[in-house]
């Protein structure tokens, strides 16, 4: 699969089959996702890579029962810098790593699905999480085989949206 192939096809998958995605998988896409630009290389991300039980127990503890969607689950959380300038730009990296997690997901024939519940901003949550203290989530990403047909990708360009400068 190309880089483009994989843009188009990843596409937000809300439905998981069965399996957990093997660990190795997983670690292998952390691998890749800490690839994302990062300014200053603070590397703010952090992960918690939640199996069934893990996921279960957010669920309960929150309340939230859409975060039993999938077996596999991986919270992305943000350092969050004291200074505002370098928070955001943090925030972007950890953006990038999602994303780029995702579409390395797509190219192995995975779904993903990026929430941000607000069950995962929850004290219950980072409990749960284990969660160091001065990390705040940016997103829990679903992941395993889609239970259906991937999605066809929608017919998207960035015409209407883009001014050219000389
Ligand atoms: C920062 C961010 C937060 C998101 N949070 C949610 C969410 O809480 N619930 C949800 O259903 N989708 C969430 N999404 C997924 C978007 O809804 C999804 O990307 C959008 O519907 C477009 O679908 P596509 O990913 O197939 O292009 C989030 C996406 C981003 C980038």
């Amino acid at each position: 699969m190309t880089v483009a192939e994989a843009i188009r096809g990843r596409r937000t998958v809300k439905e998981f089959g069965p399996d957990e995605v093997p660990r190795a998988l997983v670690a292998d896409l952390l691998d890749l996702a800490v690839y994302a630009p990062n300014h200053h290389r603070t590397e703010p991300w952090r992960f918690v890579v939640a199996g069934p039980e893990a996921i279960r127990a957010l669920a309960d503890a929150t309340g939230d029962a859409k975060l039993l969607r999938s077996r596999t689950a991986i919270v992305v959380a943000q350092v969050v810098a004291d200074d505002a300038v370098v928070a955001r730009e943090d925030f972007a990296a950890c953006a990038c790593a999602i994303q780029t997690l995702m579409l390395a997901a797509r190219a192995l024939g995975l779904a993903s699905y990026w929430r941000t519940p607000r069950a995962l901003q929850t004290a219950a949550a980072a409990d749960v999480l284990g969660l160091e203290a001065g990390t705040d989530p940016v997103g829990i990403v679903h992941l395993g085989h889609p239970a259906g047909p991937f999605p066809t990708p929608p017919v998207r360009a960035a015409g209407t949206r883009t001014r050219w400068l000389p």
